[in-house]
């Protein structure tokens, strides 16, 4: 898969916006890793909650242009640098300004991805809408995790996937548990160390008859 450009933003935005860092390029990887999986079930619909800069969502509409990519964040200058940097690498998408997947109409997204705000930190830190959302996941770094994991069984296509980021402080057997008592199975895409930290991509899926 392509890495989006990303010569369109001011180095200054960052101050802002959640810089593409290990992480996002991570979640790329585990995408072009189930990149054939992906093609032979044509997804028409992919959601990208959180997107930051938008590389993520702009990388996986650049593998896949004829599925329509949509993002939101908490942040809005996020929507904005996500909008331009589809755009300024020709993809079609849109973005926008909402609290994780809440405002969708139910069972449309053939693909969602997360990149949480996962590190551990006070509760009181976590649920803002600027910069310090980007990495503020509370209890476990878990907090807004756990509320999108309440909404991946009525956003998400009957058929979908769900990919999502964790590091082992988030527990993840526990978020596997969680997704088990929805109905999902899973599958570990890829892992990955970064400095201290253990960075793994799952993936969540029904098993349809
Ligand atoms: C770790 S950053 C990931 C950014 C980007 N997806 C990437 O991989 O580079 C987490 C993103 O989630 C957004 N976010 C945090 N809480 C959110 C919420 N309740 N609803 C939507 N987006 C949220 C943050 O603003 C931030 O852009």
């Amino acid at each position: 898969m392509e890495t989006p450009h990303q010569n369109h933003i001011d180095k200054a935005d960052f101050d802002h916006v959640y810089e593409p860092a290990e992480d996002s390029f991570l979640l790329i990887d585990a995408i072009e890793k189930d990149l054939e999986n992906l093609r032979s079930r044509n997804p028409a619909l992919c959601l990208e909650v959180g997107s930051g800069s938008g590389v993520v969502v702009t990388a996986f509409g650049m593998a896949f242009p004829s599925t329509f990519c949509i993002s939101t964040d908490i942040n809005f200058r996020a929507c904005i640098m996500s909008k331009k940097t589809a755009e300024y690498n020709k993809v079609i998408f849109d973005s926008v300004r909402m609290d994780l997947a809440s405002s969708f109409v139910d069972n449309i997204f053939d693909i969602i991805i997360f990149n949480p705000p996962y590190v551990v930190t006070d509760s009181e830190e976590c649920g803002g809408d600027d910069i310090t959302a980007s990495w503020a996941g509370g209890v476990k770094g878990r907090e807004v995790t756990d509320r999108l994991l309440e909404m991946i069984p009525k956003k998400l296509a009957k058929d979908g996937t769900f990919y999502l980021l964790l590091i082992e402080e988030n527990i993840p057997d526990e978020v596997i548990n969680i997704m088990s008592n929805h109905g999902f199975r899973y599958k570990t895409v890829v892992r990955r160390k970064v400095r201290n930290e253990q960075q793994i991509v799952l993936k969540f899926y029904r098993l349809i008859y």
